[in-house]
């Protein structure tokens, strides 16, 4: 599981996340959604311990990410930008991941396999097509085995069979009863692929629900995230905060934080 309290990041005047709070279940895909800019990547970074927070903390399995003995077998996360040195081949790039990691060798040819890059695997990374880039960084994310996943914008540069590959792909993790938070723009992908949604708009928690409860008035996910990120929702169940205006943004003023989760 993660855990996620009273999470602010502030990059100078810029308040990226504010007072989130949040947790994601084991056996569920659950999706983190907001408009561009509202704080998606700068919490998962934080989950991963490469940002630090200015207040709260995330926990994965109980633990910040610092107190984890095997990090790359507790948690797996593609996450935007996500590097590898260019001149080295897929395989020699997860070997040595796998052999800081306590990984075993094995377990290489295996998410190469699972990702679908075995045919190319002993070519120079830095000559991969974007989609091909972002299946090297799912399987580094698989590589320790581990029971929580995080996965930033997945599908960027996939095709259409790579976006169902994703879609299958999630939802097996899931159903092994690992932890899985995915973030994605594409609203109809992830109505098929989520079970639960964490929604956030300028890094404060608009909706902590299931996707089956935000659209149970027959509106679409997509009606019901605008209507969400534009602040006119009204959802039964549906733990709803304000978001602050820009000018007390700007201030830094932060309102207390509704942590109240719903009932389930
Ligand atoms: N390293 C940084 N330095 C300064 N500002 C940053 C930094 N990283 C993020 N920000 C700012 O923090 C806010 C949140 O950015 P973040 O990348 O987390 O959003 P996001 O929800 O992932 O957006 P997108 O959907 O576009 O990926 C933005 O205003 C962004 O400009
Ligand atoms: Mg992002």
């Amino acid at each position: 599981m993660i855990e996620v309290q009273g999470l602010t990041k502030r990059y100078g005047a810029t308040t990226a996340v504010d007072a989130l709070s949040f947790e994601v279940r084991p056996g569920a895909v659950t999706g983190f959604l907001g408009p561009n800019g509202s704080g998606k990547s700068t919490t998962m970074r934080m989950v991963m311990g490469l940002d630090r927070p200015d207040t709260g903390w995330a926990r994965i399995s109980g633990r910040l990410y610092g107190e984890l003995s095997w990090p790359l077998r507790e948690v797996g996360a593609l996450l935007e930008a996500h590097t590898f040195h260019p001149g080295r081949s897929a395989r020699a790039h997860l070997a040595a991941l796998a052999a800081g990691g306590g990984i075993p060798r094995a377990r290489v040819d295996e998410v190469l396999g699972v990702v679908g890059l075995s045919d190319v695997a002993g070519r120079r990374a830095g000559t991969f097509s974007l989609g091909m880039a972002q299946r090297l960084g799912i399987a580094a994310a698989l590589l320790g085995d581990p029971e929580v996943l995080l996965f930033d914008e997945p599908v960027n540069g996939l095709d259409p069979e790579g976006v169902r590959w994703i879609r299958e792909l999630m939802r097996s993790l899931a159903a092994e009863g690992r932890t899985v938070l995915l973030s994605s723009h594409l609203i109809g992908e992830m109505a098929l692929t989520a079970d639960h949604l964490v929604v956030i708009g300028q890094g404060r928690l608009l909706a902590d629900t299931s996707v089956r409860e935000l659209t149970a008035d027959g509106r679409s996910l997509e009606e019901a995230f605008f209507a969400l990120t534009s602040g006119s929702a009204e959802y039964r169940g549906v733990t709803t905060q304000p978001v602050p205006d820009a000018h007390e943004r700007s201030r830094g003023v932060t309102k207390p934080a509704d942590t109240e989760r719903n009932p389930r």
